[in-house]
């Protein structure tokens, strides 16, 4: 019997509120697998320091076809001995840069949807395949956006994926009812916080997105979470015992 209990598979961890999120799963007895572009150079040694493990795997989630894959491998190599949980964060999206849609190139708009739900589409595919049998809490969070339930002008791409992995999450717990050992999905708005991603919305052109002052004020009425409070509250949800109850939510609710 191996020491790990829980098991977590995280999406863009590399900074921003994925940086956060990776940090603060570090406990006694996990085991991280982090998967980006980039890397948190640290992470191991901290994770060490907690008393769990941490791997990253630097990969393009832009071609999400063979991560999955590898992931699906690594999962049916490692099999389920020691671990009570195992749950994938799906937390990388990619944000165009604003402006309207004839204003995006057709390889910007493919990076998008690849990043943000191609990728967890098939992330989530490979953890059903790759766990199949394991008598175990398994669970999947999406981290989402409230701009999947509202249109943002400038931003349909990011808009179209929100949406998409909100009504891919509710499918998939509507097909997870019943099983004995249900993967137990969420898509959850974190709120806003404030990373890249607002750095990129309020820097952007007012002339090409007409929100770009509602961030910019945003920003300075100090409303943003920081990624560290954002994080604390999204880990505290992913462990609730009645997660999955509602496989779309706001944390803000
Ligand atoms: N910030 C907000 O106010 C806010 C609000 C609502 C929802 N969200 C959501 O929260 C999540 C995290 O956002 P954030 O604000 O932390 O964004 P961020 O600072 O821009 O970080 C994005 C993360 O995604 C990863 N990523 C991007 N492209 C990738 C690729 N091709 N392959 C692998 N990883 C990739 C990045 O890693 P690499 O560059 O190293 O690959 C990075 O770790 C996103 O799903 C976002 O939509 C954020």
């Amino acid at each position: 019997m191996q020491s790990t209990q829980r098991f977590y598979i995280l999406t863009g961890a590399s900074r921003g509120l994925g940086r956060s999120l990776a940090r603060a799963l570090l406990k006694p007895g996990i085991e991280l697998l982090c998967l980006s572009r980039g890397r948190d150079e640290g992470l191991e040694d901290a994770a060490a320091a907690a008393g769990g493990v941490a791997t990253q795997w630097q990969v393009d989630l832009a071609q999400p076809a063979a991560v999955a894959g590898r992931l699906q491998a690594w999962l049916t190599e490692r099999g389920p001995d020691g671990l009570e949980l195992v749950a994938l964060v799906n937390n990388a999206a990619l944000l165009e840069q604003p402006g309207p849609i004839e204003s995006q190139s057709p390889q910007a708009i493919e990076a998008g949807l690849a990043v943000g739900l191609l990728a967890p589409m098939l992330l989530s595919r490979a953890l059903l395949l790759g766990s199949a049998g394991w008598e175990l809490d398994r669970r999947l969070l999406n981290i989402s956006s409230g701009l999947g339930r509202r249109p943002l002008a400038g931003v349909a791409t990011y808009c179209a994926v929100k949406a998409g992995l909100d009504h891919f999450t509710r499918t998939l717990a509507e097909e997870q009812q019943g099983q004995a050992w249900p993967l137990k999905a969420v898509s959850l708005a974190p709120g806003i916080i404030d990373t890249g991603m607002q750095v990129q919305l309020r820097g952007s052109d007012a002339r090409h997105f007409a929100a770009q002052p509602v961030f910019e004020n945003l920003h300075h009425s100090g409303v943003l979470d920081s990624p560290e409070a954002a994080a604390a509250k999204l880990v505290a949800w992913l462990h609730l015992p009645d997660f999955g109850h509602e496989a779309v939510a706001d944390i803000r609710d």
